[in-house]
């Protein structure tokens, strides 16, 4: 980091900081919607995410600042940390997300964030603060928490007091990844195994649709609600905890006590999570044909048995399939907007931007973003900057 940001800080803080954090974002390569059904996920962090910068506050309160919304910093006193509905919600929940897990503070902190990743474009923007946030309080108080705990203290700060009833996959991915490896997380045991993701002759693109993707409004909700609903209904012909731990033949054999509609949302929770299995296998036996079929054939059950992509992620998937040198492509995240992630042979990479940029103006008169996934570590705290 350049000087810069100290005296930006300083600027606003009208002191230096004393530590700084990077949490990234990430890129989920398959496994779409599992994670709160008790499956598979298999996501990456990438290079862009965000910064914070803190020192402490020997006053005791705690103040919020944010390059992205610039206006005076949000200070709140230790005894007065309360939500107002604005981006400081986020912060202020990881604090009290600490708080909640049995952490005391002797002083209050100044953070000040920055970064570089697309906001509501489903790379996990909102993930990437607050784990930025839980590894720049650790390490200012030398809590020291370990990993996966402050993935869980982010992750509560957003589930449990924010109310945006997410899966653990996000945090996870933010605090835990591995350079030049995707992170196979077991969502139901909290288990971590690393997959070595680089294929000889290609490598992952994402694309912004530039749709904003709102994890807070009711589509996410709703479909953990109607998975839930075809989880109790099973339960009572084949008692099961998640439903992801279903086999794609169990799903069949109990079908009768399913409606249409709760039938289709476990059908693609259960292959999907089959297809994540596959997919590692595809990874470590280095077959790009094989891995981008699964990622085809994902976008296909989420765009119709699970009803989360819409028209421009539609057209960009399609778009790929028709286009020279491409692996596979999918829809990315939440859903409702946000990216597509690619599979695509090196040489065919510009001109794969090309055409999907001048395409997908002419149909939407929308701009797509395209950037290159490396796959890379998680948070970190940087020593000198
Ligand atoms: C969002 C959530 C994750 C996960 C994905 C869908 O990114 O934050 O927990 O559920 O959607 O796979």
């Amino acid at each position: 980091m350049t000087g810069s940001k100290k005296e930006a800080f300083q600027r606003v803080f009208r002191r230096l900081p004393e530590v700084c954090a990077f949490a990234p974002g990430r890129v989920n390569l398959i496994g779409e919607h599992t994670d709160y059904n008790g499956g598979y996920v298999l996501p990456c962090a990438i290079e862009q995410g965000v910064v914070c910068l803190a020192a402490p506050d020997p006053e005791g309160g705690f103040s919020f600042y944010s390059e992205s919304f610039p206006s005076a910093p949000v200070s709140l006193a230790a005894d007065k940390l309360t939500l107002s509905g604005g981006w400081a919600d986020y912060p202020v929940c990881v604090v009290l997300a600490f708080l909640r897990a049995g952490y005391r503070f002797s002083q209050g902190a100044k953070l000040y964030f920055y970064g570089d990743l697309d906001y509501g474009a489903g790379l996990s923007s909102s993930a990437a603060l607050e784990v930025a946030c839980a590894f720049a309080i650790s390490a200012l108080f030398q809590l020291d928490p370990g990993r996966v705990e402050l993935a869980e203290i982010a992750w509560s700060a957003e589930n449990e007091l924010l109310g945006v009833n997410c899966g653990i996959m996000d945090q996870f991915a933010s605090a835990l990844s591995k350079k030049d490896h995707a992170l196979l997380l077991d969502t139901f045991h909290k288990e971590v195994r690393y997959v070595r993701a680089q294929f000889p002759d290609c490598g992952f693109l994402a694309v912004n649709s530039g749709v904003r993707h709102k994890l807070s409004s009711g589509g996410y909700n709703a479909r953990r609600a109607e998975c839930e609903a075809a989880r109790a209904a099973l339960d009572a012909v084949i008692p099961t905890l998640a439903l992801c731990s279903l086999t794609e033949a169990q799903l069949e054999a109990h079908k009768a006590v399913l409606d249409d509609l709760s039938y289709r949302r476990a059908r693609h929770a259960v292959s999907e999570n089959a297809r994540v299995k596959r997919a590692v296998e595809a990874l470590e036996a280095g077959n790009a044909g094989d891995f981008g079929e699964l990622m085809f054939a994902s976008h296909r059950s989420l765009r119709d048995d699970f009803e989360v992509s819409c028209d421009q992620i539609d057209f960009l998937v399609d778009l790929a399939a028709r286009t020279p040198g491409v692996y596979g492509a999918r829809m990315t995240g939440g859903g409702f907007g946000g990216c597509t992630v690619n599979l695509v042979r090196f040489d065919a990479q510009e001109a794969f931007c090309r055409s999907v940029k001048d395409a997908y103006r002419q149909s939407f008169g929308l701009d797509a973003r395209i950037y290159p996934v490396r796959l890379s570590a998680g948070a970190r705290t940087i020593g000198e900057f």
